[in-house]
């Protein structure tokens, strides 16, 4: 941590709580102290790179006792040795997440090799339900990242249980499939995975859109360094690489991580950056009532923005083939 963060950090700690006692009505804590739900593989490596920025606080939270105290003690020892100075906290009480301004859920179960990302929906919507019960229960006026497969439903399922206003309920999905997509391309083109400049939206599973339309290297269209069959191949290695990581390791874990850390520091920042996420669309691309991936501004106030591309006729085929998934699987839940 900088020297001016860990003042504040004091500050934040020590002193604020002090001056909230004299005005009734502040909140418990100043933004933002980060809370993760679930500490498992996919929470436990978010809680690391995140903390390993020294970006805030973090309170691990899991259903197994001792999991997250374990894992927060473990990133702790990690941390002492590189010098940062955040504070990772663990327990299996939501109580734990009292006034976290963002409240990341990698809470529920993965995929196993052979199944999609939509073969968890039942089970892990009612996991999902049960935490935002507790998220907004204990940190009310949190943004939340949604992680948990499949995750533009289980999106949908915190907005609806937790009644937070939608710029405050957001997915991570865009973010990590676009560095799949960037890995494929460098490796095709033979370039530099930061010549690269691309998107992709839509839903985060089997419809996703790498959207080539839209891809460069160095301004340069990757539409005019490919050829059609090129570029589908692309988009087909970038749909099926997430399953093959899972066939060879049994789950996804690092590239989550870094995705995850990338928003919570827009958000946590108010970095203003524009990154595709999972965000309820009233109208957008022509979808309402569902949550979906698409280019938004990610701030201290969870999605600021959308932003419309013009897609071509194929990618927005794909975009509604996602929309008529999700409201299947929305219409399949029995959300109270
Ligand atoms: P994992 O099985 O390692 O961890 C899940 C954790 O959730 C377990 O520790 C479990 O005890 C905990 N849990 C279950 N119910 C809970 C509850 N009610 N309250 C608190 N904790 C609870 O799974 P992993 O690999 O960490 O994956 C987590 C989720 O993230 C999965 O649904 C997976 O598909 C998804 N995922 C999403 C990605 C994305 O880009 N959106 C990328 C990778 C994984």
């Amino acid at each position: 941590m900088s020297r001016m963060s860990t003042e504040l950090g004091v500050l934040q700690n020590s002193v604020y709580p002090r001056i909230r006692n004299w005005f009734i009505g502040l909140p418990e804590r100043l933004p933002y102290m980060i809370g993760i739900a679930g500490a498992g593989k996919v929470g436990a490596q978010s809680a690391l790179e995140i903390a390993s920025t020294g970006l805030d606080d973090i309170s691990l939270v899991d259903i197994i006792p001792g999991l997250a105290e374990g894992e927060a003690l473990d990133i702790s020892h990690r941390l002492a040795d590189a010098g940062v100075d955040v504070d990772i906290k663990g327990s299996s009480d939501f109580a734990a997440l009292k006034g976290a301004g963002l409240v990341i859920i990698a809470a529920g179960l993965g995929r196993k090799p052979g199944m999609t990302r939509m073969d968890l929906l039942s089970k892990n919507s009612v996991i999902i339900a049960s935490v935002s019960k507790e998220a907004a229960k204990y940190a009310p006026e949190a943004t939340i990242l949604m992680v948990t497969n499949p995750m533009d439903a289980m999106t949908y399922v915190a907005l609806k249980t937790t009644g937070f206003p939608k710029a405050r309920v957001v997915g991570q999905g865009g973010v990590l499939d676009n560095s799949r997509f960037k890995y494929v391309l460098a490796k095709k083109l033979g370039v530099s995975r930061s010549s690269i400049t691309s998107l992709v939206m839509g839903e985060h599973g089997e419809n996703m859109i790498p959207v080539a339309s839209h891809t460069y290297v160095s301004g340069v269209p990757l539409t005019s360094l490919l050829t059609d069959e090129e570029v589908q191949q692309a988009i087909d290695d970038t749909r099926k690489v997430a399953a093959e990581v899972i066939s060879k390791k049994g789950a996804t874990i690092f590239a989550p991580g870094i995705s995850v850390t990338r928003m919570a520091k827009a958000i946590v920042n108010d970095t203003k950056e524009v990154l595709a996420a999972s965000t309820y669309l009233e109208g957008e691309y022509g979808v309402s009532g569902l949550c979906m991936g698409v280019p938004v501004r990610l701030g201290k106030g969870g999605v600021e923005k959308i932003y419309e591309l013009k897609l071509s006729d194929r990618e927005r085929d794909w975009f509604n083939k996602g929309a008529d998934t999700l409201r299947e699987a929305i219409s399949s839940l029995n959300l109270q």
